[in-house]
């Protein structure tokens, strides 16, 4: 295992203590207000007694009114401070760094639980029979688009202040910063849109804000899309000058993935044989990155098996591996790689049978969250939970959200 028990510094300094970290699951366990609950504390503690080097966070949202689910931890000023502290603090005595992940959903959140939806363009999710689910974004303004580029930092540096010891920006998966890169949902004519360079110009605004509200020996992170997967959508060409811009940054830490909600490539690849046979999803990607750019690179996707893990760093593709379903199955994950115990962390895909929900995880995501919420009530993780209940558990969330919302 010497490779995966190796430490790696980042280019600021900051130490991993080895290539393993969770990849952020969004965990809707926060409390009604948006704060973090003592659940979700909890089972950062629990994770971070598994040792991984790195732990990042479910997304945390920058407005509370743009939310992706009914439960997500909110963080726009000081009200929660002494909770952020204490979940900043899940992880002492450890040594693993836990890094929140900070997003806007744009157009991929649920009208039940959002007064207003806002996006670059106006132009809604393509989803078939569930798209009324969402609504019709209206565009951001000039002004809209500083304000959130500015909550970024806010939200950022508040959570540096509380004790984060990072910090990742949520570039992938069709989220609001994924918008303003894809041509399909970013149809601008001023200078957010149209070129590359103008569609990356939010994320490149944002990273600055980041930077200069955090300072420059903090660690900022990105996960980015190596491609969305559509037609029309983010190329992996324009990827690959994305991760180029952002590199000259000076961003500290660059995870790939792929995939939106229209297209969830994210938790399933591109669905080709062979892609599922050597499990690492992105990796024909992140090779051709890793001769375009020097910043570290950590992947995430498909990873299973220990010898798969150990192969992609020993072959030098990539410095850290990312791993995010086996987490909620194996919250001890890092150990068990370390003592040999485990050689394949197996992450079923559960069902209900309606091919709709099924399809884009309508049943997968509210399971494996069901078992983030065991972990953090002190319980163990439960495979044979039935996905009906994972169903039910995210509806109820929804229409629970919709009712305060709109009373
Ligand atoms: C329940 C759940 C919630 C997720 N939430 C997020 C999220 O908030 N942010 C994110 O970047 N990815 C999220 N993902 C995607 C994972 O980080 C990861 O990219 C994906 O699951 C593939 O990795 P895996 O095969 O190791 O699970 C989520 C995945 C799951 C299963």
């Amino acid at each position: 295992m010497k490779n995966m028990s190796s430490p790696f510094t980042l280019p600021n300094g900051s130490i991993l203590k080895n290539r393993i970290a969770k990849s952020a699951m969004s965990e809707n366990f926060g409390t009604r207000n948006h704060a973090p609950s003592k659940g979700l504390i909890n089972a950062y503690r629990v994770w971070a007694k598994g040792n991984p080097g790195l732990l990042i966070t479910g997304n945390v949202m920058v407005d509370s009114r743009a939310l992706g689910e009914a439960r997500n931890v909110v963080v726009e000023d000081y009200k929660d401070f002494d909770l952020l502290k204490e979940w900043a603090r899940s992880v002492d005595g450890t040594g693993v760094h836990i890094w929140p992940q900070i997003n806007h959903p744009g157009r991929q959140a649920f009208a039940a639980i959002n007064r207003q939806t806002v996006a670059p363009s106006a132009i809604p999710l393509k989803m078939g029979g569930i798209s009324k689910m969402f609504r019709v974004p209206i565009a951001l303004t000039e002004d809209a688009i500083w304000d959130i580029i500015k909550r970024f930092g806010t939200t950022a540096r508040i959570l540096k202040e509380a004790g984060f010891t990072g910090c990742q920006i949520h570039a992938a998966h069709g989220y609001l910063v994924s918008q303003f890169l894809s041509p399909r949902s970013n149809v601008r004519t001023d200078q957010w849109g149209g070129s590359t360079a103008n569609r990356a110009r939010f994320v490149l605004e944002i990273y600055r804000e980041i930077r200069r509200q955090v300072g420059a020996d903090y660690p900022i992170g990105i996960k980015i899309n190596s491609a969305d997967f559509q037609r029309g959508g983010f190329t992996e060409e324009a990827s690959m000058e994305v991760i180029r811009l952002l590199g000259d940054e000076g961003i500290d830490l660059i995870e790939i993935s792929g995939g939106t909600y229209e297209q969830p490539a994210m938790i399933k690849g591109d669905r080709k044989k062979s892609t599922i046979a050597r499990e690492a999803y992105f990796l024909d990607y992140i090779k051709k990155a890793r001769k375009l750019i020097k910043t570290p690179l950590l992947l995430t996707g498909g990873f299973r098996s220990v010898s798969v893990m150990e192969n992609a760093l020993e072959e030098g593709h990539l410095d850290v591996v990312g791993l995010a379903r086996p987490f909620c199955l194996y919250p001890n994950l890092a150990n068990q790689i370390f003592d040999g115990s485990v050689e394949k962390f197996e992450a079923p895909v559960p069902k209900i049978g309606i091919k709709l929900f099924d399809k884009i995880g309508g049943v997968e995501l509210p399971w494996y969250e069901l078992q983030i919420q065991r972990i953090g009530k002190g319980k163990s993780p439960k495979v044979e939970l039935l996905g009906i209940l994972a169903f039910i558990f995210s509806l109820k969330s929804l229409f629970f959200k919709s009712f305060r919302k709109n009373r």
